[in-house]
This record gives structure tokens, C-alpha cells and sequence, in this order.
């Protein structure tokens, strides 16, 4: 048995940031976000929407497209940094808003290689019996962004994706999975305050420590070479090369970083999925987005070779490639 990707959807919030509105806010500009980055709008939730409404809506779509119900699903693994609250797992609120009454539910940490780390794991327990796995990747990324830090509020937006994996025969699927970290970078992207080091205090609320703080020129670099080693890594270990691959689909941080990844791989631009034009970095839940949307432009058919490939907050970098 090998686990396949059998359904996926994807959502995001109503409301759109564009570069314009944030000269309005902070010392930018549309011309400097848009050379150094490619972002030109990422879509924000309004008030009172939260990390699981997005992620159900993402979730519920996925499921339509996998034409199974909630009640098939075995497992609900989200990956996410911005759950409804720190207690209780955001995924239960979801089993619970999708009524999918047989599914264990639990969240994973893995900042934006979140949704690969999940996929990997729901890889795992389809190769050992489960049926169904909803992967989920959703983020409300504006809850912890310092909207009066330019280094940092023009990057991210908020969004959900989100994929139904499914035990299949045949040679199609998942082929395999690779997952790093180095922890001894960890300060290159972090939120310094509100949790148990540092819990929420007024000096966490006035110096914005429940924010992102990054640095960003260095992540740039660690980025770039970890997506090459990766992808090699990942191509190496199926006998395969770049030019066997159809479509990568990476996490979506930044084109400068993408466009270094494809060159150095000697990947033409073409095969790279890209739509942080749109969403800007939406974490954990780039990558599911993306996928959603290939799939739906039809970059994706059955047959085709897919490489996902992430880095993160952690460190972390990770791989998928799936026979489509
Ligand atoms: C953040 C990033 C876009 C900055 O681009 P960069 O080319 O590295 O720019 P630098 O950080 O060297 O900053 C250059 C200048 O632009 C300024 N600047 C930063 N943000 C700005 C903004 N929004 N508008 C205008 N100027 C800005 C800086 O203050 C700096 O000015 P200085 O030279 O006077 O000090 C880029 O480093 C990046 O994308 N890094 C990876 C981040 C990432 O992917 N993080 C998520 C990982 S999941």
C-alpha cells in the first residue's frame, strides 16, 4: 500500500493587504516589496476569524474533491503556528466543525515545513493501515506580525490548504519523504514571547515579543542552500533527476530565494510553482495552497512528478516527491 494525495482545497480570507495599503503603514514601498520579494498582496483575516475557520473551509473542500466524508477520515494532522489558542489542539476544533467523529486529531509545530512534516507522518501511518489522513496546513500569520516592523510585515499573509492522503495501489503516490532541522539556528525566525520562557506579560505586549522577529538576510542564504540539498537529496534517493520532474512546488517565502533554488538545481522557472504574488509567505500553509491550485490549473495530471520542498523557523527543511 502506498499513501496518495486523492483530494486537496484550499481558502483564503476575503480581505486583501496590497503593497499600497502598507506604504500607509509602515517607511515601504510596492517597488521595494515587490523587487526584493515578488509579493504584492496577501490576504488577512478579518476579526473574529481564526485559524480553524480557514483550516475547515480548506479541509471541507478537500474532502469534496476526494469525494469522501468526514466520517472516513481516520486522522487530522494540521500544521500550524497560530492555532485558536494554546490549549486545546486547533485540529479538534476541526474534527469537531467537520463532524469527523472517527478521526484522532492533533496539531504539529513545524513552522513552514509544517505540511510536509504532517504529510510525512500521515505517509507513515498509511504504509501501517490507516485508510484516510487529512493533512491540513492553516495559519493566521497577521495574529502574530508587528505591523509597525517593515523587516517583517510585508512578508506574510494568512490562508489554509489542505490535502485528503489516501491508501492506493499501483506505482503512483508518495514516493518518499525527507525531513531535517537544526536546532542551532533557531534564532534566525522566532516569536521570543507569550509562551512558557517568556509567558505573556506587559513587557512581552509592549516590546511586540508575541510577534515574528527574523533575520532575514541570513535565513535568505541558510534557505536557499538547504532547498538545493535537499531537492538533490530527494532526487538521489529515487534514482531520479531534475530533469524528470513536471512541477516543484515549494514553500512560497520569497522569488529572489526560488528563483536561486531553480538556477543553482539548473531547473527551468517554468516547473516552479509560484503564487506568492498573491498570499505572500502564508507558513504552513504555502505549500497546500500551491499544490491546490497546480492541480487546478491543471500544471498537475495523473503521471506527473511533483517535488514539494520547505524550510522553515526551527531550523527546518523538508521534502516530499509524488507520483502523481
Ligand atoms: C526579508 C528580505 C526580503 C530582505 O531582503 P534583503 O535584500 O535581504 O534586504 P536586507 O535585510 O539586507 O535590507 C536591506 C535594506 O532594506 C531595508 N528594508 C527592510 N524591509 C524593508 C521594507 N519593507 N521596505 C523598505 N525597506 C526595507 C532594510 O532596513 C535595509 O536598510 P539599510 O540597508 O538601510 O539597513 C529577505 O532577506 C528575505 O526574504 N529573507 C528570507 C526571509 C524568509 O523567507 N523568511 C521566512 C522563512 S519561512
Amino acid at each position: 500500500m502506498r499513501a496518495h494525495i486523492t483530494g486537496t482545497g484550499s481558502y483564503v480570507p476575503a480581505k486583501i493587504l496590497s503593497n499600497a495599503d502598507l506604504e500607509n503603514m509602515v517607511a515601504t514601498s510596492d517597488q521595494w516589496i515587490t523587487e526584493r520579494t515578488g509579493i504584492r498582496a496577501r490576504a488577512v483575516c478579518g476579526p473574529g476569524e481564526a485559524c480553524s475557520d480557514l483550516g475547515v473551509k480548506a479541509a471541507q473542500r478537500a474532502l469534496e474533491d476526494a469525494k469522501i466524508s468526514a466520517s472516513d477520515v481516520d486522522m487530522i494532522l494540521l500544521a500550524t503556528c497560530t492555532g485558536d489558542y494554546p490549549l486545546p489542539a486547533t485540529a479538534c476544533l476541526i474534527q469537531q466543525q467537520l463532524g469527523a467523529k472517527r478521526a484522532a486529531a492533533c496539531d504539529l509545530s513545524a513552522a513552514c515545513c509544517g505540511f510536509v512534516y504532517a504529510l510525512s507522518i500521515a505517509d507513515a501511518y498509511i504504509r501501517t493501515g490507516m485508510r484516510h489522513v487529512l493533512v491540513i496546513g492553516s495559519e493566521v500569520m497577521s495574529a502574530i506580525t508587528d505591523w509597525t516592523d517593515r523587516n517583517t510585515c510585508v512578508l506574510f499573509g494568512d490562508g489554509a490548504g489542505a490535502a485528503v492522503v489516501s491508501a492506493t495501489e499501483g506505482d503512483h503516490g508518495i514516493l518518499s519523504t525527507h525531513l531535517r532541522s537544526d536546532g542551532a539556528l533557531w534564532e534566525l525566525i522566532a516569536v521570543p514571547g507569550g509562551g512558557s520562557r517568556l509567558p505573556p506579560c506587559e513587557k512581552v505586549l509592549a516590546e511586540k515579543l508575541n510577534c515574528i522577529k527574523m533575520k532575514g538576510n541570513e535565513t535568505f542564504k541558510v534557505a536557499v542552500r538547504t532547498l538545493e540539498e535537499i531537492a538533490r537529496e530527494t532526487l538521489t534517493a529515487n534514482r531520479l533527476t531534475v530533469s524528470d520532474l513536471d512541477l516543484y512546488v515549494p514553500h512560497q517565502a520569497n522569488v529572489r530565494i526560488l528563483k536561486a533554488v531553480a538556477d543553482r538545481l539548473g531547473l527551468p522557472l517554468e516547473k516552479v510553482m509560484l503564487n506568492l504574488d498573491r498570499y505572500g509567505n502564508t507558513s504552513a500553509a504555502s505549500i497546500p495552497i500551491a499544490l491546490d491550485e497546480a492541480i487546478r490549473q491543471g500544471r498537475i495530471t495523473k503521471g506527473s512528478l511533483v517535488m514539494l520542498g520547505a524550510f522553515g523557523a526551527g531550523l527546518t527543511w523538508a521534502s516530499a516527491l509524488i507520483r502523481w
